[in-house]
C-alpha cells in the first residue's frame, strides 16, 4: 500500500525499500531540520483540522507529530491520511521542519515531519481503552488486551528499568565472581511456606513434579558442589494467598555463597543494594544500612518490615494507663499508643473514619481511643473520663508529644494489637505525606526467631525455612524452649516492603536432622523428602549462607508504582489468573487421558 508523493520519489522509493525506519519517534531535534526522514510507529491520535492535517507518531522511544497541509501534500496521500485511525502503524517520509507552536514538554517537541509520503504496514480497529499514561481503561479490561496497555508509556519505562536494573546486578556479582547458574523447575517439593504447583508427570503415572517455590535445595548443593558464590534471577513459583505485593509466579535475584558467616552476607549485599541505588537512582548511602533486631521492629513499629520513611514509633503504655478503672485498658493484655504531629487539628469526622479504620476486620482492633493536644497546650481526650489532666500529661510526656499532635491508643492481645498499630501508623503516614515515593529507608532486620508457633496446633513451623541455622549461641535452646531460639535469619527492608530475606544455613547433618524433627517430620518423612541434601551433607559441605531479593518488588519501588502488576509484561489478576490467556484452563479429554487423571471436583 505504498504511496508515493509527487516530490520524493527517489528518496522514499530508496529508504523505505531497504529500511522502515531512519530515525526513531524520539529521536528529531531542531538540529535535524531539513533532514529527509523515514520513521514507523503507531499513531497516538489524529487532529483533523480541515486544511491541516497532524499526526502523533508513536513508538518505544517517544511521539514526533506528522504534518499534512492541503495544496502542499498531494492528494493521493492527503486521501489515504484521511483514512488513518488510533493505533494504525505507518511508515512516514518527510522533512524535518522547526515547528510554529512548539511543545516544551516533548523532546521532539521543536520539530515535525512535513509528510511526502505514508505506507499504512497495519490497519488497527478502535482500540478499547486509550494508549496513554493515564488510561481510561479498568484493570480488567487492560490485562485482557494487555499487549496494548505494554503500549503505554509507563509501562515502556517500567520494563526498561527492570531490563536495566537486572543487568546492572548481572554485571556486579559477575565482577565480584558470582556465576550464574540455572537450577530445574520440575522439581519436587521445597518448603519455602507455600503451596506448590505442580505438574503431572505423563511417563510416571500417577506421579506429579512440584514448582520451585525457590532454587532453595539446589543453591545449597551447589556450595556442597564446590561453587561458592551463585546467583540468578529466576522465576519461583507459590500458590498462596493474594496480597498486593505477591504473584504466583515472580523473579527472585537468587544468591548463595560458600565459607561466609551472616555479616558476609549482609555486607556483599548491602554493596549490592548500594551499588544499584546509585547507578540507577544516583543516590549514594554512604553509611552502613541500619541494622534492627526483630524484636524491637515487632516492638515499635508492630511489624517485621518497618516503614522508616517517618517515625512515629509505637510506645507500650501497658504501665502507663492500666489501674484507672477505664474497663478496656485494665482487661487488655497490652496498650500501645502512636503520636502523630498533623497539620491542622483533627475533626471528629476524621476520628470516626479511623476508629471505623482499625474496626476492619482485617485490622481487628474493638475501638480507638485518642488524645488531642492543642497548639495551645489543651488535652482533650475520649477517655477523659478516667483521666486527669495530670495522667493525660504523662501520655505526652511518654511520646515526647508536641502541641498540635494527635495521640491515637489502641489495646488488646498484645502480638494483634501491635499489628494494628502498625497499620494506623501506616495509614497515618500516608494520610500527612510522610510516605514519599522519593524517599528511600532500607534497612536490614535480624535475629528472626527460628520456629513460629501454630497457636491452634501447637506445632512448629519454620519462620523463614527449614534449612535455616539457629544461632550457635541458642543451640541449648533447641531441646528445652526451641521457640525462644534465634536464628541466622535476615531481611532486607525497603520502604516497609521485604524486598529480601535470606539466611545462614544448616550444613552439619545432625542439627538438619533435629530441626526435621522438630518440625514434626518423621525420619522416614524427612529421608523421603529431603534424603539428598541429609546425604549431600556427608560428603564434606561447606559453610554456607545466602539471601534472594524479591526482583518483582525491588523494581516495583524503583519505578514509583503502586503495584507489582505494573513492573510485570503478562501478570497474573488478583485471583492468580491470566485473563488474557484465560489461564488457568480446564484440560481436554485425551490429555487429561494420556496423563491417566480424571478430574473430580471436591466441594471446599
Ligand atoms: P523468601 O521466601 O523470603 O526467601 O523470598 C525472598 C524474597 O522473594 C520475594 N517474594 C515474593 N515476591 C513476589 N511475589 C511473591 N509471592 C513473593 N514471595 C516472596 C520477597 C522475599 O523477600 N529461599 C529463600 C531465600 C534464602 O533463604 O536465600 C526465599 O525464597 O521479596
Amino acid at each position: 500500500m505504498h504511496i508515493e508523493g509527487k516530490n520524493n520519489i527517489n528518496f522514499v522509493a530508496e529508504k523505505s525499500k531497504y529500511m522502515y525506519r531512519t530515525h526513531t519517534c524520539g529521536e528529531l531535534r531542531i538540529a535535524d531540520s531539513g533532514k529527509q526522514v523515514t520513521l514507523s510507529g503507531w499513531v497516538q491520535r489524529v487532529r483533523d483540522k480541515g486544511k491541516m492535517i497532524w499526526i502523533d507518531l508513536r513508538d518505544r522511544y517517544g511521539i514526533t507529530q506528522l504534518v499534512a497541509e492541503d495544496g502542499t501534500t498531494d492528494s493521493a496521500t492527503l486521501d489515504l491520511i484521511k483514512k488513518i485511525g488510533r493505533e494504525y502503524v505507518l511508515q512516514v517520509s518527510g522533512e524535518v521542519i522547526e515547528r510554529e507552536s512548539k511543545n516544551a514538554n516533548m523532546s521532539t517537541g521543536e520539530v515535525e515531519i512535513k509528510i511526502l509520503s505514508i505506507n499504512i504496514l497495519s490497519n488497527s480497529e478502535t482500540p478499547p481503552f486509550t494508549i496513554e499514561e493515564e488510561s481510561d481503561g479498568g484493570e480488567e479490561l487492560r490485562m485482557r488486551y494487555r499487549f496494548l496497555d505494554l503500549r503505554r508509556p509507563n509501562l515502556h519505562r517500567n520494563l526498561m528499568l527492570r531490563h536495566r536494573m537486572a543487568q546492572i546486578v548481572r554485571n556486579y556479582l559477575s565482577d565480584k565472581e558470582f556465576i550464574e547458574v540455572e537450577t530445574p523447575f520440575l522439581i519436587k517439593s521445597t518448603p519455602e511456606g507455600a503451596r506448590d504447583f505442580v505438574v503431572p508427570s505423563r511417563m510416571h503415572e500417577g506421579k506429579f513434579y512440584a514448582l520451585p517455590q525457590s532454587p532453595q535445595l539446589f543453591k545449597q548443593l551447589l556450595m556442597v558442589g564446590g561453587y561458592d558464590r551463585y546467583f540468578q534471577i529466576t522465576k519461583c513459583f507459590r500458590d498462596e494467598d493474594f496480597r498486593a505485593d505477591r504473584q504466583p509466579e515472580f523473579s527472585q535475584i537468587d544468591c548463595e555463597m560458600a565459607f561466609v558467616e551472616q555479616n558476609d552476607i549482609l555486607e556483599t549485599f548491602e554493596g549490592l543494594v548500594k551499588h544499584v541505588f546509585k547507578v540507577v537512582k544516583g543516590i549514594d548511602f554512604t553509611e552502613p544500612f541500619q541494622r534492627m533486631t526483630y524484636d524491637e521492629a515487632m516492638e515499635r513499629y508492630g511489624n517485621d518490615r518497618p516503614d522508616l520513611r517517618f517515625g512515629m514509633r509505637i510506645v507500650d503504655f501497658t504501665q502507663i494507663v492500666k489501674g484507672k478503672d477505664f474497663k478496656i485498658f485494665d482487661e487488655a493484655e497490652y496498650i500501645g499508643a502512636i503520636c502523630a504531629e498533623t497539620p491542622t487539628e483533627y475533626t471528629r469526622k476524621q476520628l470516626d473514619a479511623l476508629t471505623d479504620f482499625v474496626k476492619r476486620p482485617q485490622i481487628g482492633a474493638k475501638g480507638l481511643v485518642y488524645l488531642k493536644y492543642g497548639t495551645d497546650g489543651s488535652l482533650k481526650s475520649s477517655a477523659d473520663k478516667f483521666y486527669s489532666t495530670e495522667e493525660l500529661n504523662r501520655w505526652v510526656e511518654a511520646l515526647g508529644a508536641t502541641p498540635g499532635s494527635l495521640i491515637l491508643v489502641l489495646s488488646g492481645d498484645k502480638s494483634q494489637t501491635l499489628s494494628a498499630l502498625s497499620e494506623l501508623r501506616l495509614e497515618m503516614g500516608t494520610q500527612l505525606n510522610m510516605r514519599d515515593k522519593n524517599k528511600y529507608a532500607p534497612l536490614w532486620v535480624v535475629d528472626f526467631p527460628l520456629f513460629e508457633k501454630d497457636s491452634t496446633t501447637g506445632r512448629l513451623h519454620a519462620m523463614h525455612h527449614p534449612f535455616t541455622s539457629p544461632k550457635k549461641s541458642d543451640l541449648h535452646l533447641l531441646e528445652t524452649d526451641p521457640v525462644k531460639v534465634k536464628a541466622d535469619a535476615y531481611d532486607i527492608v525497603l520502604n516497609g516492603s521485604e524486598i529480601g530475606g535470606g539466611s545462614v544455613r544448616i550444613f552439619d547433618r545432625s542439627i538438619q536432622s533435629k530441626m526435621f524433627d522438630l518440625l514434626g517430620f518423621s525420619k522416614e518423612e524427612a529421608e523421603a523428602q529431603f534424603g539428598f541434601l541429609l546425604n549431600a551433607f556427608k560428603y564434606g559441605a561447606p559453610p554456607h549462607a545466602g539471601i534472594a531479593f524479591g526482583f518483582d518488588r525491588w523494581v516495583t519501588i524503583f519505578s514509583g508504582s503502586d503495584s507489582i502488576r505494573d513492573v510485570m509484561a503478562f501478570p497474573k489478576n488478583n485471583a492468580g489468573k491470566d485473563i488474557m490467556l484465560d489461564a488457568p484452563a480446564e484440560l481436554h479429554d485425551d490429555q487429561l487421558k494420556e496423563l491417566s487423571l480424571s478430574v473430580s471436583y471436591q466441594k471446599k
